[in-house]
């Protein structure tokens, strides 16, 4: 394996997992089209969705956490109008204000508490543009699992390596949702090693995030809808303006 970010183990189990999910983005195409640049993404990853956006022709400020995926969304966004920005959506300052505020893939979930997600507002609510945006895809349940459909692993290969990871099951609780997961590596001589995964989101639903919204000043405007594929459950984009 080469040394870069975009290769990096970080990187490639993003791709592996979110990289090839598409049934969001005339969601996004739209709100940008419709709303104007510049736009930040929050937990933008290596780029799938800023960089789709760039290469529409829009100016996108994608802000992540994560020091090794920000170096892999500025690898893989050269030459385009995307600036990286290692940020945490705990709180953050963008170098201007801008038109609209992305925050895909149930990132409002991932922060831990009503308190993460309030001064996740706040920033957001202190960054509009007069007349901007905020839209955050929110997953409000789970289905459930469909008998005698046995879910498929999502799989990459990179430098003779293997990735996989197969969705097990999901448990929902009143307060937090855990998505299992089972990833496997295969090395390029066949050696298979499992690492159990899991990922916790909050459970809630789009009227609880207008009722937080509304505390920094932001107004229910929309909500948008994004189908179920395969792989993905449908998520509701609720979608934030300021107070007229
Ligand atoms: C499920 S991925 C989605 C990536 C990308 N938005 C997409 O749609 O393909 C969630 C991303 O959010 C980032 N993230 C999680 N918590 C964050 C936080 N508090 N601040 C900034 N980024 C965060 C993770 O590092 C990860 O890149």
């Amino acid at each position: 394996m080469t040394g870069s970010a975009s290769n990096s183990e970080a990187a490639i189990w993003h791709d592996v997992e979110c990289g090839s999910y598409a049934a969001d983005l005339p969601v996004w195409d739209g709100l940008a089209d419709g709303c104007g640049d510049p736009i930040v993404e929050l937990g933008a990853g290596t780029g799938r969705l800023a960089i789709h956006l760039a290469r529409r022709g829009h100016r996108v400020i994608g802000l992540d956490s994560d020091p090794v995926l920000i170096e892999a969304l500025d690898e893989r966004a050269a030459g385009l109008p995307v600036t990286p920005l290692l940020a945490d959506a705990r709180g953050f300052e963008l170098p201007e204000p801008v038109a609209l505020i992305l925050a895909p893939m149930q990132l409002v979930q991932m922060l831990a508490d009503r308190d993460e997600r309030l001064t996740c507002l706040d920033s957001v609510a202190a960054q509009l543009l007069p007349g901007g945006r905020f839209a955050a895809a929110m997953v409000e349940g789970m289905p459930e699992p469909e008998e005698g459909e046995p879910l498929l692993p999502d799989v990459r290969e990179v430098d003779g390596w293997v990735y996989s990871s197969l969705p097990l099951e999901a448990s929902v609780g009143p307060d937090h949702i855990t998505v299992h997961r089972l990833r496997q590596q295969v090395s390029p001589s066949g050696e298979l090693t499992d690492m159990p995964d899991q990922v916790t989101i909050c459970t809630m639903t789009a009227d609880d995030l207008e009722a937080e919204a509304a505390e920094v000043g932001l107004v229910p405007i929309e909500r948008l809808y994004i189908d179920p594929t395969d792989d993905h459950v449908g998520s509701t984009v609720v979608v934030l303006g300021e107070e007229a």
